[in-house]
C-alpha cells in the first residue's frame, strides 16, 4: 500500500468557468506548444519497479526541484501512460538525469508502446537500494524517491517525491536538453 493522498488542484480558471473558456480562444494548441517548447528543460529517464517485479520506464522532462526541507521534487505523468498506473501502484521511483550519450535512451523511453519485456537491453542500469528501481549507469545524477503526494493536473498528474537517495554516475557529462522539440547538448557556461 502506498501512503500518500491524492489531493486535487482547482484552477482560478476552472473554479469560475468562465476564463477557461476565454482561455480557450485566445490560446490554441500550437501555440502552447510553440510557447512552452522555448523554455529549455533536461530530460530525465523515470522508473519504478511493480509488485510483481516489472521495470517500468519513461522519458521525462517535466521534472524539476520543489523543496530542500524536506528535499522534494516532482515529475508530471500522462495518465495515460503506462508508468502513470505503475508509479501510483509502487509509490517507490527514481529519475536519472540524462547526458550526452543519451538520445537514444531518450527516444526509445519515449516510444509508446514498446514492449516492456527486455526493455532496458543495452542500457546498463543498477537498482537503487531504497526503491529497487533502475538507475541508468550512464546518467549524469540519479535520485530515488518517495512519493508523497499526487496532484491532478488536466492530462497528466503532478508526482511528488522525497528524494531518498542520489547519486552522480557520470558527473563530468555534458547534459542532454530539450529545446524546441529537438536535442541539443549543453555547452560551457558564459
Ligand atoms: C523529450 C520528451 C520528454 C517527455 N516528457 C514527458 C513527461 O514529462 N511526462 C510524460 O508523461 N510524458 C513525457 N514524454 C512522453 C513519454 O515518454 C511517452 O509518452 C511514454 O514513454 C509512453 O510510454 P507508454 O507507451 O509506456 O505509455 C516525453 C517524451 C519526450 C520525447
Amino acid at each position: 500500500m502506498t501512503d500518500f493522498e491524492r489531493k486535487s488542484v482547482q484552477s482560478g480558471a476552472a473554479d469560475s468557468g468562465m476564463a477557461g473558456a476565454a482561455a480557450a480562444r485566445s490560446v490554441d494548441l500550437d501555440s502552447f506548444r510553440d510557447a512552452l517548447g522555448r523554455f529549455v528543460s533536461g530530460i530525465t529517464v523515470v522508473t519504478t519497479r511493480s509488485a510483481d517485479g516489472v521495470d517500468h520506464a519513461m522519458t521525462a522532462n517535466a521534472f524539476t526541484s520543489v523543496s530542500v526541507d524536506p528535499f522534494l521534487v516532482l515529475v508530471c505523468v500522462e495518465k495515460i501512460a503506462r508508468f502513470h498506473e505503475a508509479v501510483l501502484q509502487s509509490g517507490r521511483w527514481a529519475v536519472s538525469v540524462l547526458g550526452e550519450n543519451a538520445i537514444e535512451a531518450s527516444n526509445w523511453f519515449a516510444t509508446r508502446g514498446r514492449p516492456l519485456e527486455g526493455q532496458l537491453s543495452g542500457f546498463p542500469f543498477t537498482r537503487g537500494e531504497e526503491t529497487g528501481a533502475v538507475l541508468l549507469v550512464d546518467a549524469l545524477a540519479t535520485m530515488e524517491c518517495r512519493t508523497i503526494g499526487i496532484y491532478d493536473g488536466g492530462d497528466h498528474d503532478i508526482v511528488v517525491g522525497e528524494v531518498l537517495s542520489v547519486a552522480a554516475p557520470r558527473p563530468d557529462d555534458r547534459p542532454l536538453v530539450y529545446f524546441r522539440g529537438k536535442y541539443h547538448i549543453l555547452g560551457d557556461a558564459t
